[in-house]
């Protein structure tokens, strides 16, 4: 059974990860503090903090999972998309790893990474193929058709903000703090869904935009706030709730659609939006609905770490596909 070392850098958070065939010996993830005060991730602070985690993050990794180097068979990471310099950290750092080991590299990409996390084993059942998959994160939101672990059709994508982008957005307007998805998560239990509207465009097909979204809750505000200075104070948990509401159903109705046109009966969703409540709750009701399957991840999971990225590199070094040493990481 293949030992894999995994790292993860693309973003903001620098994690490693041991797996031993398909389960997770360890999963340490280190989340960089330094961008709350910016209210987003500054690119030049997230490749240093990286720069300082990347050795504490892997032997933390290392010792929690009782591996020693030696027994490493391989070692993955991801390779992009994500912030070059944060990146370029983990990248060279598992190069030059696996180079002193006389180690195997697997090069991963990071939202194949997101997806295969739903093949790490917990013991639990994992998705059949065909099943799509709603991959939603700070960066990306695509509905995915899985016929295998690496034969994945996209049919659907964003044509402008990701879902969580326009979440972190919203709860930028309101001054809620970063990242906002989890504030408004939890804002949102104590509000009503129904007290604001705010329109969703039409797209044809599978596709999302997220845009007009954000500035319809912009303007929307703005116009309250002239009235009202207290608004948003007086009415923060509606307003969370409702904007939730808004995302979370545009998200969930086209994933139906494209799973009843599909005729797939297993549905799962990935990446740090599928940490949300109400989308893992909608997921269930639309599932139960039609008799589908749900694959919810488990939270760990869902947010940038090194397990997924394990799981996906030992699919790849099962396979022989290795990566060259001089392979360049990729931002898009
Ligand atoms: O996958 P991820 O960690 O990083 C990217 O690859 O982008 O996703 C981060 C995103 C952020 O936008 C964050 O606000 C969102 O996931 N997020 C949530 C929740 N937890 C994290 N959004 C809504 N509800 C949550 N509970
Ligand atoms: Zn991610």
């Amino acid at each position: 059974m293949p030992v894999i070392l995994a790292i993860e850098s693309s973003c903001d958070d620098t994690s490693a990860a041991v797996l031993r065939d398909r389960r997770v010996l360890s999963n340490v993830i280190a989340s960089q503090k330094v961008h709350e005060q910016f209210g987003g991730v500054v690119p030049e602070l997230a490749s240093r903090a990286h720069q300082q985690n990347i050795i504490p993050v892997v032997d933390a990794a290392l010792r929690e999972a009782g591996v020693a180097k030696e027994e490493i068979d391989a070692v993955g990471f991801t390779r992009g998309p994500g912030l070059l310099g944060s990146l370029l950290v983990g990248v060279s750092f598992a190069k030059s790893f696996a180079t002193a080991l006389g180690r195997p590299l697997v090069e991963v990409n990071h939202l194949q990474a997101h997806v295969l996390s739903h093949f790490i084993d917990r013991g639990e059942a994992v998705p059949q193929f065909p099943f799509i998959c709603l991959l939603v994160s700070g960066g990306h939101t695509q509905i995915l058709l899985l016929r295998d672990y690496f034969d994945i059709e996209c049919l659907g994508t964003t044509i402008d903000d990701a879902a969580g982008e326009a979440i972190d957005k919203a709860a930028k307007i309101m001054d809620l703090g970063y990242p906002g998805g989890p504030i408004i998560d939890r804002l949102a239990r104590e509000g009503n869904p129904q007290a604001f509207h705010f329109a969703t465009p039409h797209i044809a097909g599978y596709d999302y935009s997220f845009s007009g979204v954000k500035t319809s809750f912009l303007y929307f505000l703005r116009d309250r706030l002239k009235e009202q200075p207290d608004f948003i104070e007086q009415h923060r948990a509606d307003l969370c709730a409702s904007i939730q509401q808004t995302i979370i159903s545009f998200l969930i109705k086209k994933v139906e659609r494209a799973a009843t046109d599909k005729g797939v009966r297993q549905v799962a969703i990935a990446g740090g939006v599928s940490a949300n409540s109400l989308l893992r709750t909608e997921l269930q009701r639309i599932c139960q609905k039609h008799g589908w399957q749900a694959f919810v991840p488990p939270m760990q999971y869902c947010t940038d770490n090194a397990a997924m990225v394990g799981i996906a590199s030992l699919f790849k070094y099962q396979h022989g596909e290795l990566a060259d040493l001089a392979l360049p990481p990729y931002t898009r």
